[in-house]
């Protein structure tokens, strides 16, 4: 699995983009104080420390079938519920929470309605799903000028812009078959900035989700020249890069 990396290399490579999202997808959940809520696919726990700095550690629980980063969350943020898991098989009972919420995890599920059911089942009637992927259909996802420039040296390349959510609207409709009410989709923005290419190539190399476990796999002569692709199609450092990604929330 490409999640079996240290919490250091996800953090370096998609950490961060995703602290920038987290503050912003908890508030497109209506989070707040009193609330009890589950952080689904918590990696490192970028959200997770989101939530527990509203809610209190011990009103947040987190689940991820990681076992690196459900240690790191351990150490991180004692007092948060933190469980080896996958979104398809939550192992609390029915009506738990106040709102179950995933950051950048729908796509990586085997069965995405399955998952966001699993997260309707333990929330309390009314309560809220929330659920965000980046764009890597379009032009705006974290990744695109790297699998931009894979594509261009390898027409075989199996990039994430078919994975569930990851067009625009389609998080929203995998909310409406898995029976969540009242559905609303939005795009949510991560603006990053690199100060050198090497910053923003390295983690690339540690072999962290499938864009990590591509560059990971090819030959160092491939590697280079992907490298070296990416290095023509950013803009000069340092630069910045914005992030969209698609977002939607139901209720249950
Ligand atoms: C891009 S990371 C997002 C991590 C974190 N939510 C964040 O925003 O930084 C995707 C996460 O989904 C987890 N994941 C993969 N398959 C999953 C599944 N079936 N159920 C729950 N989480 C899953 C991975 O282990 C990984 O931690």
């Amino acid at each position: 699995m490409s999640f079996a990396v240290s919490a250091d290399a996800y953090d370096r490579f998609m950490g961060r983009y995703s602290v920038q999202l987290a503050p912003q997808l908890a508030d497109h959940a209506g989070v707040r104080a009193g609330q009890r809520v589950i952080d689904v696919g918590c990696g490192p726990g970028a959200l997770t420390a989101v939530l527990a700095d509203r809610l209190g550690s011990a009103n947040v629980c987190a689940i991820d079938p990681s076992e690196s980063f459900v240690a790191a969350v351990r150490v991180r943020l004692p007092g948060v519920d933190a469980r080896l898991a996958s979104a398809e098989r939550l192992p609390w009972a029915d009506r738990t929470f106040d709102a179950a919420m995933a950051q950048l995890v729908v796509h990586f599920t085997s069965d995405p309605v399955a998952g966001l059911s699993e997260m309707a089942r333990v929330v309390r009637p009314g309560g809220i799903v929330a659920a965000c992927v980046w764009d890597h259909a379009g032009e705006y996802g974290p990744l695109s000028i790297f699998w931009q420039a894979a594509r261009e040296l390898d027409a075989e390349v199996k990039d994430e812009s078919l994975l569930a959510g990851a067009r625009e609207g389609h998080l929203a409709e995998l909310f409406v078959e898995a029976g969540l009410r009242s559905v609303e989709d939005s795009a949510l923005v991560a603006t990053v900035n690199h100060p050198s290419f090497a910053e923003w190539w390295v983690p690339f190399t540690l072999g962290v989700g499938p864009a990590g476990a591509y560059a990971a796999g090819l030959d160092p002569e491939r590697r280079a020249a992907l490298q070296e692709r990416c290095r023509q199609l950013l803009p000069a450092a340092p630069f910045e890069l914005s992030a969209r990604a698609w977002t939607a929330r139901g209720r249950t």
